[in-house]
């Protein structure tokens, strides 16, 4: 994988602190209703998006009107990561909760979904919602995904949504994951990639938008396996928001 893609942000522009500093700055004000994800323009809102992200009605109808109105998922990795009672399900980059929500039915009284993310505002709305549906196995933890506040081994299972393009450090991201994964354990997140010829700007602002963060599906997947996982593949693709962009969902596996 070239080394642009993940220790530097790659068309220069902002450097890894500013990128950061303005994720958090956006997400603080999705989180507070005075933002939408992407900038808005053309791209769907609340229940629509969802449906358009892959999930079911009958599976978010259930959900506060809060979560789904600041939701910025891409994908849904919930139904592929075939979750399984009892098992500790770990997201990254929870947001307000949306999948870590629907992860706890998957796993039950007897299992935990554990969300992280760095953006104060988010992680207040995710444990107010968390509260208002007494959700006893749902957990969330303050924290970067490029150093997870998480022990090693701790989680059967990774899901993620629309979160580690945004991340200027994705070696670090996927080193991370292998570590807090138990041995057989699984990678199964959403995410935008971007296909042949793409030239991000490297701007803050696009890179808030999931445009200037994503890399190539083979820059993905080699990434994977050379963090150690195996069996690193793309489950699903479909377009995203813009040209040159698509959302997939990807699978790797931990060795046992
Ligand atoms: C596009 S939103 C997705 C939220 C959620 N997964 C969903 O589908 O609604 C990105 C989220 O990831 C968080 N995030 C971005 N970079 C992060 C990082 N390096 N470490 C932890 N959280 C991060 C942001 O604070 C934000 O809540």
């Amino acid at each position: 994988m070239a080394d642009a893609c993940f220790g530097e942000t790659p068309g220069g522009g902002a450097d890894a602190s500013d990128v950061k500093a303005a994720v958090r700055e956006l997400y603080s004000k999705v989180a507070e209703g005075i933002e939408s994800c992407c900038g808005g323009g053309e791209m769907l809102t609340g229940t629509d998006s969802l449906l358009a992200s892959g999930y079911e009605a009958e599976a978010v109808a259930g959900l506060p009107e809060e979560v789904i109105a600041s939701n910025a998922a891409c994908g849904n990795p919930i139904d592929l990561a075939k979750l399984q009672e009892g098992e500790t399900v770990l997201d990254l980059g929870s947001g307000a909760g949306l999948d870590c929500f629907l992860a706890s039915h998957e796993v039950g009284k007897t299992g935990r979904s554990i969300g992280l993310d760095m953006t104060d505002a988010m992680l207040e709305k995710a444990e107010a919602n968390r509260k208002k549906m007494r959700l006893e196995n749902v957990e969330f933890r303050k924290g970067e995904m490029e150093a997870m506040p998480v022990a090693d081994g701790e989680v059967d299972a990774i899901i993620s949504n629309c979160v580690i393009n945004l991340s200027p450090d994705k070696k670090a991201v996927f080193n991370e994951s292998f570590r807090v994964l138990r041995p057989g354990g699984r990678f199964v997140v959403s995410d935008v990639i971007h296909e042949g010829g793409f030239e991000p700007s490297g701007s803050a602002e696009d890179w808030c938008a999931c445009i200037a963060g994503a890399i190539s599906e083979e820059e993905y997947l080699s990434g994977l396996r050379e963090s150690g996982f195996e069996g690193a593949e793309i489950l699903t693709r479909k377009p995203y928001i813009a040209a040159g962009l698509v959302s997939v969902t990807i699978q790797a596996i931990k060795p046992q």
